[in-house]
């Protein structure tokens, strides 16, 4: 892959910059900026390198169509406020524009243009519109590994019509994954939490054939509790889960990886309750498991304190409510503790554990911390991303 790094002066070359600012928005204002400031070290980078720069980004699912609530003003708002710079968005068609008279002066450097998913053509991955973007500009950066999963216009096939390049971070991400993937320092392990088992299984049984232990944490680990025949009183489980799990354990089995669910739990009558240290049998028919337990989290830590690689995704319990954070708050200190020492290379992914992190300011303390979600997912499933094959 090339690497926008690894370029020197752009002398006013005109650079398409694929982000991904899909973040959530709410009255016009951005509720979480995490994507956006990540991109900011990349705008700021080709700005240095004195390019003129056109932003594509979608927001949302519009499936084709203009809708006010997903346009981009308010992301524009933030960033010329972040950059201190003018940054003109762009709300007519882009059909209509061209190359010669998208920037008007010197001085203009930064061009946002609209949600590109207001445009059908976006998401059939259509190839006279791929060649109508790359013929805005004279290069093009793919920085959104997050959308990477998607064989969309602007995210591979454009690649086709002009030189393309990996942004800055995302050739960290790519190499932060391979070094769960492929490179990887074992003992290895990884901690997956969050709902639902069926959106992890892929994910599961593709890590087990490389994994030293896989702990199953979270509302997932219920369906290994139940499937094991213990009670989980009135806790959420998923319909049907059994085969899926059996289709772990069997996995697991014959790659020799050990798969560990919780032994130990801290349950409420209800998710406003207050907590309650349960062991596995004690659990009762009006309970709600909510974290893990006391017991469960020593055992983890020990893991962590043993494993040079870690890879966490999805929280240990309902963290909404501080009385069940504290399994997902251990295992993050552990993890940033560890890591912050040089004694394991940690990557952390995933919204609801991300969030994790930002409650604790934890942030920066891991190897590396993924902001994307499906893409995130697909390539620990072995799968090809799109945008990534493009690139290469
Ligand atoms: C994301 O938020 O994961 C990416 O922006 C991809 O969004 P999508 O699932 O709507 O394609």
């Amino acid at each position: 892959m090339k690497k926008i790094k690894d370029l020197g002066d752009l002398n006013q070359k005109i650079v398409l910059l694929r982000v991904d600012l899909n973040v959530p928005l709410k009255n016009e204002k951005v509720l979480d900026a995490t994507r956006i400031n990540k991109v900011i070290p990349t705008i700021s980078h080709l700005l240095e390198q004195n390019a003129k720069i056109i932003i594509i980004t979608h927001i949302g699912r519009p499936k084709g169509r203009n809708i006010n609530k997903l346009s981009l003003k308010p992301i524009c708002h933030y960033l010329k406020h972040e950059l201190k710079i003018k940054i003109k968005l762009i709300t007519q068609d882009l059909k209509n524009l061209n190359k010669n008279n998208i920037f008007n002066n010197k001085d203009e450097k930064i061009i946002l243009l609209e949600n590109i998913r207001f445009y059908p053509e976006e998401e059939s991955d259509d190839v006279e519109f791929a060649k109508k973007l790359a013929n805005l500009g004279d290069i093009y950066v793919n920085e959104a590994f997050s959308c990477s999963h998607r064989a969309h216009a602007s995210v591979s096939k454009i690649t086709k019509f002009i030189p393309s390049y990996g942004g800055l971070h995302l050739s960290n991400e790519i190499d932060a994954l391979n070094q769960i993937t492929h490179n990887i320092e074992k003992p290895v392990s990884c901690i997956v939490g969050g709902s639902k088992i069926s959106t992890k299984i892929k994910v599961i049984t593709n890590l087990a054939k490389k994994y030293n232990n896989i702990i199953i944490v979270g509302a997932m680990a219920n369906n290994f509790i139940k499937y094991n025949n213990h009670s989980i009183g009135k806790s959420i489980f998923e319909k049907d889960s059994d085969l899926i799990v059996k289709e772990i354990y069997d996995s697991a089995k014959l790659n020799n990886c050990k798969i560990i669910c919780p032994t130990d739990f801290s349950v409420g009558k209800n998710l406003t309750d207050i907590s309650n240290n349960k062991k596995i049998d004690e659990i009762e028919s009006d309970d709600l498991i909510l974290d893990i337990g006391l017991e469960t989290i020593k055992f983890i830590k020990n893991i962590i304190n043993n494993s040079k690689t870690i890879l966490w995704n999805g929280p240990a319990g309902y963290f909404e409510n501080e009385n069940f954070a504290k399994g997902s708050y251990e295992i993050a200190k552990e993890i940033s503790f560890r890591t912050k020492n040089n004694k394991l290379f940690s990557v952390i992914g995933g919204g609801d554990t991300v969030a994790v992190l930002n409650k604790l300011n934890l942030i920066n303390n891991f190897s590396f911390v993924s902001t994307a979600g499906g893409a995130f997912l697909e390539y620990l499933e072995g799968k090809e991303l799109p945008g990534i094959k493009s690139l290469n």
